[in-house]
């Protein structure tokens, strides 16, 4: 249940005085990893540069990391909204607090091609935001890459760092984006990871962590980590919206609660030909040390969307589509789903 006071967060600053309307939202403005871009990822390892000039990839040519087409673009199909996707596979809050790929991150690189694209003489006193702040809201969902493999659940992060740099990171780039003119936001909270595959109490080699390794040890571990950055997260966003009351909303999208619902009533949220499967993942690599093997072995088209999971870590398509039809009843300030 989605309490009157959050709800009222929700809906904005118009709601919080009855009578007044929704702000309309007309675009949505995206900052993550691979469980958010469609194509970045792949673009950057094609060359292509994806600022300004780049274009999305869909199905056929190019698949997202849940096997099809990522839950932004039916965000935008369900609100009618135009989608500025600037997350990247593989990336994370600061390559400066933790390094792993060098993708462009939320608080870095993503940001600045969020700043190339709609800031006008940046830096300068004609600086200027192109969108009306009220009908756009930014989505924030970050954290995976942050906590988990070559990271923090292997013991691989830098000495000095620690999960609550993580959740400062996503407030500062908040606040970054605030000081050039945005004024809605949504943090999406860490997903039960603890329940993927890669991350399950199993100690067998997977296809993204083939070395051995302590599976119930790391399921503890990443129990705590994510619920110890949601925690940060909510107060950290919660303190926010009171240094900005009146003037900005912000709110946090319980991911973590809404997975746990599709986890525990499946029937309600997968539709493919089998019954729902929330344990297992369509995509499979029989050879955790060979990935030319991965696909041997996977879901047929038709049983694809009765999948919580694409493979051991992402999200299945269905399982976006599903996040996505929440996340535009958060924003049209209809009751969610859990
Ligand atoms: C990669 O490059 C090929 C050839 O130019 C192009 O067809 C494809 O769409 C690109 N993929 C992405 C994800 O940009
Ligand atoms: C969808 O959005 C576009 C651009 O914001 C607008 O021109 C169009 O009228 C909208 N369509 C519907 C069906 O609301
Ligand atoms: C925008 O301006 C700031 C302040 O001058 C500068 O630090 C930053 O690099 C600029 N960003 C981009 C993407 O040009
Ligand atoms: C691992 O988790 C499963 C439930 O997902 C449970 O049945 C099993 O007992 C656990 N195994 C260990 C060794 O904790
Ligand atoms: C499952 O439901 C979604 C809407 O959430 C729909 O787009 C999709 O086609 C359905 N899948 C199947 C296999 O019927
Ligand atoms: C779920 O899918 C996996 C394949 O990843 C399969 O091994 C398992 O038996 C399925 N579980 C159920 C309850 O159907």
């Amino acid at each position: 249940m989605v309490s009157f006071y959050a709800l009222c967060w929700a809906l904005g600053l118009g709601l919080r005085v009855w009578g007044k309307t929704i702000p309309t939202t007309k675009a949505v403005v995206l900052f993550g990893d691979s469980y958010t871009d469609q194509s970045r990822a792949h673009s950057i390892a094609n060359g292509t540069y994806p600022g300004k000039d780049y274009q999305e990839v869909f199905p056929p040519t190019d698949t997202a990391a849940d096997g099809g087409v990522q839950w932004p673009w039916y965000l935008g199909l369900y609100g009618n909204y135009t989608i500025w996707n600037y997350a990247v596979g593989g990336a994370v809050c600061s390559n400066v607090l933790t390094p792993l790929n060098g993708e462009p991150d939320v608080i870095g690189g993503q940001t600045d091609w969020f700043i190339q694209d709609h800031v006008t003489n940046n830096g300068t006193k004609d600086q200027k935001l192109d969108m009306d702040p009220e009908e756009f809201v930014v989505i924030i969902y970050i954290g995976t890459n942050d906590v988990g493999i070559h990271l923090f659940i292997d013991d691989s992060q830098s000495p000095t760092v620690s999960l609550a740099d993580l959740a400062d990171c996503q407030l500062t780039t908040i606040r970054n984006l605030y000081a050039l003119g945005a004024r809605r936001f949504i943090v999406n909270s860490l997903i039960p990871l603890q329940l993927t595959r890669l991350y399950s109490n199993s100690s067998d080699p997977t296809i993204y962590y083939p070395a051995p390794h302590d599976g119930v040890a790391w399921n503890k571990r990443m129990y705590n980590f994510v619920q110890t950055m949601n925690t940060l997260l909510r107060r950290g966003v919660a303190a926010l919206s009171e240094e900005w009351r009146g003037t900005a909303t912000l709110d946090v999208f319980d991911t973590y609660g809404f997975f746990e619902e599709m986890y525990n009533h499946p029937a309600k949220f997968f539709n493919g030909s089998i019954p729902a499967n929330v344990t297992g993942h369509c995509h499979q690599c029989p050879d955790p040390n060979d990935f030319t093997q991965c696909g041997i072995g996977d879901c047929t088209l038709a049983e694809r969307d009765s999948y919580m999971w694409w493979d051991e870590l992402h999200p299945s398509e269905q399982t976006g589509r599903n996040l996505a039809q929440q996340l535009f009843k958060k924003l049209t300030g209809a009751e969610t789903q859990f």
